[in-house]
């Protein structure tokens, strides 16, 4: 048997044992009395009374352990046209100080913090100070509105929130400060501190008696040690889309969360303490919080902290100078980032100006990967690519090919096989298991391996609605695909409303309650159609009230516009049209898929529940007017 099924076998058949070695890579400030606890099932909860703390594992027990001068963190900042190299000793020093301000904030184990920052050293600073005094951090992406800010800030309830003075983008400077004044303001609950990092391109003004200095502080601040957590306590919160504007609070836990990420680093991308790891995403997604963030540092790997974009941070060289430069042994993106490059330097000369001898491996994921993009980038690098699947729910990878354990072929459009600790399998309608290569439901078996996510942010209803109900004794992706004769998984779409552009993770019913709140909209629906450079956009259609005389293009205007003020640029909201109805089956279900299929142009069938079957050749004349539907 091949050393790959070995590993998942055995994960399978004694998941105790197979974790209970892995958690050895950890230390254990008191070690657990069950490695899986399933007195709650279906929650479960994996080293129950085990004690440790996640910062010391990622930063002071490489300080003690000889790693004190290696690099922890490489900041590549061709926005600012500027990089600094954080040893592991530095690192430890200034948490411990930012864990002393939070402290002296009155901020203890428990105590929710937002995070709402740009890709700057102080952001990881500020997470891992977080996690180094239990307090639960909640990161929330810059590209967001205040809007969306506020949601969090209603959900989490933080005591204070970390922000900066600016994010860059390529043509602007992104005022974060006056979005975080507006967050609060539209917030029910209110912090009681912020804390600002003033960063030279745009200074932010402060608001006394709330908001605080992030240098000031520091400079007054006395360290703080790590505080010792329970193995299940959490340690952070992340929001996600689901299918409503509500976004879900997915929680992680300590203890099986550094046990897997740590386990993953060395069995999945095959790297070694010490090598330099780097993924080119952002610290506001899951691909930044594990990949960026805790599983390098968990490691003992050199962390590449990357504040610019695959092409225009000056060119479609970018990723290479940077893979180049700090001599990368593994690199993870989005494959979007990828068909950026591509499609400004097609033969991949660029490539060719930089030594990438480093370079080993290089894993995609967040969105599915064309097969063209991938072998591309295979062709160009003549390094394995791997296309690997993951959600925010699960913090790690469900399926890959594990470089660390076996390379096992890879098969363009596949995302491999179940890594070890899942048991992956395509389901119908009635949850029974389809043959190979036929479509169904991915669902993961009970219970899910430790790292993944233990529930919702105080929300145990939801998390059992969301995941757990359709297939008892399974979680439920959201995800539809195949398994093929040899167990490789493909990733084929989502089976409700998410759809994915560049790869992040968006809802379509998120937007479009924002477009059911213009006064002169009836009805509306939003879908994510075929983009070559995104992979998916989503596109409105809106019917307006009757007796509405306004210009049918200004209303589109403003949607466009509200899309950005309430969700924020990154839903890269910009094409709606305005249609006389909606298709609809007889029950009043809007057919999203059909529409959907006419917008890029595939074949489809006109459903038999179809109330007006003339509708959808109106449909497909406005899709067009927008550039859709051939
Ligand atoms: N803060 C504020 N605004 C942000 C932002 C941030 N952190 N990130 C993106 N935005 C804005 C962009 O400026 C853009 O605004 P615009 O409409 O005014 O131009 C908008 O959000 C859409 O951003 P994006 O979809 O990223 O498009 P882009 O054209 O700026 O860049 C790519 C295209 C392909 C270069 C970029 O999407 C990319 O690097 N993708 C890689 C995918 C990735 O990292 N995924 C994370 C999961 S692994
Ligand atoms: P997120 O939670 O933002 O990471 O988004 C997770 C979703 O992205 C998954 O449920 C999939 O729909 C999609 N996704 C992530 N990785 C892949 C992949 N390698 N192939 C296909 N879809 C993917």
């Amino acid at each position: 048997m091949s050393a790959y099924k070995i590993a998942h076998r055995s994960s399978l058949e004694h998941p105790q044992d197979f974790w209970a070695q892995a958690a050895a890579g950890i230390d254990w400030d008191t070690k657990w009395d069950r490695v899986l606890d399933a007195t709650h099932a279906p929650f479960y909860r994996w080293f129950t009374g085990g004690r440790l703390n996640t910062c010391y594992n990622a930063i002071d027990r490489h300080v003690e352990g000889g790693r004190a001068d290696q690099a922890a963190i490489i900041y590549d900042s061709p926005m600012t046209d500027s990089q600094r190299t954080i040893s592991y000793r530095e690192l430890r020093d200034e948490t411990a100080l930012f864990a002393g301000v939070l402290a002296a904030n009155g901020i203890g184990k428990g105590d929710r913090v937002i995070i709402y920052m740009p890709m700057v050293p102080e952001a990881i600073v500020a997470i891992m100070a977080c996690a180094r005094i239990g307090a639960v951090h909640s990161v929330v992406f810059g590209g967001f509105a205040a809007n969306e800010l506020a949601t969090r800030i209603d959900d989490a309830q933080p005591k204070a929130i970390v922000s900066a003075s600016c994010g860059l983008e390529p043509t602007r400077i992104i005022s974060y400060k006056p979005l975080l004044d507006q967050a609060i303001k539209l917030s029910a609950h209110k912090p009681e501190s912020c804390i600002i990092l003033q960063r030279p391109e745009e200074n932010a003004e402060l608001i006394a008696g709330r908001d605080i200095d992030w240098r000031d502080a520091v400079a007054a601040a006395r360290p703080h040690d790590c505080v010792m957590v329970d193995a299940t306590d959490p340690l952070y919160i992340l929001y996600t889309s689901g299918t409503t504007g509500e976004p879900k609070g997915i929680v992680r836990d300590n203890g099986g969360h550094e046990v897997a990420l740590h386990w993953s680093m060395r069995n999945i991308y095959g790297v070694d303490p010490g090598e330099v790891y780097w993924a080119a995403s952002d610290i506001g997604w899951i691909v930044g919080h594990s990949y960026i963030v805790y599983a390098p540092l968990l490691h003992g790997n050199t962390t590449v902290l990357f504040e610019g974009k695959p092409v225009g941070t000056p060119d479609a060289g970018a990723f290479w100078r940077v893979a180049a430069e700090h001599r990368v042994a593994c690199m993870f993106t989005a494959p979007t980032a990828f068909r950026a490059i591509k499609r400004e330097d097609p033969e991949g000369l660029l490539a060719g100006e930089y030594d990438l001898s480093h370079l080993r491996s290089l894993f995609l994921a967040g969105e599915r990967c064309d097969p063209d993009t991938l072998q591309w980038s295979a062709q160009k690098l003549k390094i394995p690519v791997i296309d690997h699947w993951w959600q925010t729910e699960t913090g790690w990878a469900i399926a890959s090919n594990c470089l660390g354990i076996e390379a096992l072929p890879v098969k363009a459009g596949s995302v491999a096989c179940a890594v070890p600790g899942w048991d992956v399998h395509v389901l119908d309608a009635d949850g029974s298991d389809v043959s190979p290569g036929q479509v169904g439901a991915i669902a993961c078996k009970l219970p899910l391996p430790p790292g993944t996510l233990p529930g919702l942010w105080q929300a145990d209803d939801r998390y059992r609605k969301s995941y757990l109900e359709k297939f008892p004794g399974f979680y439920e992706s959201g995800d539809a695909g195949y398994i093929d004769e040899d167990g490789y998984l493909y990733v084929m779409s989502r089976t409700d409303d998410i759809i994915n552009v560049a790869g992040h993770r968006l809802s379509t019913g998120a937007i479009e309650e924002v477009l059911a709140a213009h006064a002169d909209v009836a009805e509306c629906a939003v879908m994510g159609a075929a983009d070559s450079l995104k992979g998916q956009l989503p596109v409105g259609l809106l019917v307006l009230k009757a007796g509405v005389e306004r210009n049918p293009e200004d209303v589109v205007a403003d949607v466009i516009r509200m899309v950005r003020e309430r969700i924020g640029p990154v839903a890269v909201f910009k094409k709606a049209v305005v249609v006389a109805g909606l298709p609809k089956t007889r029950s009043g279900k809007i057919l999203r898929s059909t529409m959907r299929k006419i917008a890029d142009s595939e074949e489809y069938r006109v459903p038999a529940t179809i109330e007006d079957p003339l509708v959808l050749d109106e449909i497909r004349e406005a899709l067009r007017s927008i550039g859709y539907a051939g």
